[in-house]
């Protein structure tokens, strides 16, 4: 018997910030991200108050996917995916985001996008804001610290929802909605929800006010998206690094026991509809005096998610007697307490490579929340090299995928996770989130562009495009 239902949704993921460039054309505002810089690992990108001119901003030109979509959509389907995970840039829609007519050029966009993926046979899975808050709700309105970007948020995505109801039935509220739960690195809190912090602010107080903000604007997205289309699928969208415990110390098996509320706090108020135990008693102990609205609990109740998507690229280690502070730290994903794991090896950047807490990751999360799963992100960051025949051998991009894969297969065929699909991350190259750098590169399909912007952009199959092509094909029996 075939291990995956044959309807399993194989595809790609992207995010419209990263890829689409065009970042003024078609009336599109700015965002966020316009105004970050490059940086590299180890040197954290920069938020500039306005454009500068001696500066390099990646994610205005992307890898120029809106003036070639055409010829990209077809790489896809001549992949063979069967469905491809992107977002709606809010600032196409509503360029500063309080606006109270739609942009039409920016939803006409995502008709074209849409109609092509359609041509092709690929379902279109659109997250609605993957890091897309408009610049001018973050500078204006502090981004979710205020109440009243709710409603621009639901604004945007009842206008989306109705205009494209008949052609898209997967849907996603917010991207990684729990990394901003690192407040130590600020892109997060900015990227995630428009946020900055003044210095004498409790980073955590600001984080769960918002936090708040957010999940009310989830919950009302996806109570609005069933009412316009009671057949739309709706999920959240979290990062999962699993944090594990250093050893079988009881106290380094509490110390991760209470790290991972970092990673639950979200999907746990998602899913069941209002907040946990853990998160109350955390506010009360430290005083923290979160803003309700009358109403809020039955908002949440009313809009939970039916699936959980989520993105998975490598899982931590806590030590209950290590202390740093988070700046030292040079474990990635890790706490102030995080450790190396001593059983696994890192990417270039510095990632952790696991495959079996990928299958951890899939019976953890379908043991607390009982929901289908749909993995959204999972891939390998690293440089590529041209052969002299001008080919590309990415056989490490290769392993890694196959060793994800075949434990998410594990976790279908062994421990009856009820799995949706797999949308490898950067399915074709596009600018790293965290550093702003192309060379970091996750796709089957390379692009000619380096970190300074030069280069044809020109796209290359790589090997692992047909390695995938057969997975598909073969419903991921041929690995
Ligand atoms: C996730 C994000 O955090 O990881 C993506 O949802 C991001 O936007 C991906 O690109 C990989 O991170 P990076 O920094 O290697 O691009």
């Amino acid at each position: 018997m075939a291990k995956l239902d044959k309807n399993f949704l194989w595809g790609g993921a992207l995010a419209a910030n990263q890829f689409e460039g065009g970042y003024d054309q078609g009336g599109k505002g700015l965002s966020v991200h316009d105004v970050m810089t490059a940086g590299e690992h180890g040197k954290a990108r920069e938020i500039t108050e306005t454009i500068e001119d001696d500066k390099f901003y990646p994610n205005h030109d992307g890898i120029d996917f809106y003036n070639r979509y055409k010829e990209d959509i077809a790489l896809f389907g001549e992949m063979g995916l069967k469905c491809l995970r992107t977002s709606i840039a809010w600032t196409r829609i509503f360029p500063n985001g309080d606006e109270t007519e739609p942009n039409e050029e920016g939803l006409q966009f995502y008709d074209n996008i849409i109609d092509e993926l359609l041509k092709y046979n690929i379902e279109p899975i659109l997250t609605l804001s993957h890091f897309e808050m408009p610049l001018h709700l973050a500078r204006e309105y502090g981004g979710f610290r205020n109440r009243k970007v709710v409603d621009y948020f639901v604004r945007f995505a009842e206008t989306v929802f109705n205009r494209y109801k008949d052609k898209v039935k997967y849907w996603m509220t917010f991207n990684e909605i729990n990394n901003q739960m690192d407040t130590s690195n600020p892109i997060f809190l900015w990227t995630n929800s428009g946020v900055t912090l003044a210095e004498d602010e409790d980073p955590e107080e600001v984080l769960y006010q918002v936090a708040h903000n957010e999940l009310i604007a989830s919950a009302l997205a996806v109570s609005k998206g069933k009412e316009i289309n009671p057949d739309f699928i709706i999920g959240n969208m979290i990062s999962h690094v699993p944090i594990y415990p250093y050893s079988c110390n009881p106290n380094d098996i509490m110390e991760a026991e209470i790290a991972n509320r970092l990673r639950f706090f979200f999907p746990d108020v998602q899913v069941r509809g209002y907040y946990p135990g853990y998160a109350l008693k955390m506010f009360e102990k430290n005083g923290y005096d979160i803003k309700w609205q009358e109403g809020d609990d039955e908002i949440l109740k009313n809009g939970t998610v039916e699936y959980i998507a989520f993105s998975y690229y490598m899982s931590t280690v806590v030590k209950h007697d290590e202390v740093t502070s988070v700046e030292d730290n040079v474990v990635n994903g890790g706490l102030p307490n995080s450790v190396k794991n001593p059983y696994i090896e890192e990417s270039q950047w510095g990632w952790a490579i696991d495959p079996v807490g990928l299958r951890y990751t899939l019976n953890v999360l379908y043991n607390r929340y009982q929901l289908p799963l749909f993995i959204v992100e999972n891939g390998f960051g690293t440089t590529d090299e041209f052969k002299e025949d001008g080919t590309i051998d990415d056989q490490e991009r290769i392993d890694y995928l196959r060793e994800h894969i075949k434990a998410s297969i594990q976790a279908v065929d062994e421990d009856g996770v009820d799995l949706m699909g797999y949308t490898p991350w950067g399915i074709i190259d596009i600018v790293s989130f965290t550093t702003g750098e192309m060379k970091k590169r996750y796709g089957l399909i390379h692009v000619d562009r380096d970190n300074e912007g030069n280069g044809t952009l020109k796209r290359t199959k790589k090997n692992s495009f047909y390695w995938f092509n057969n997975v598909i094909k073969t419903n991921g029996e041929e690995l």
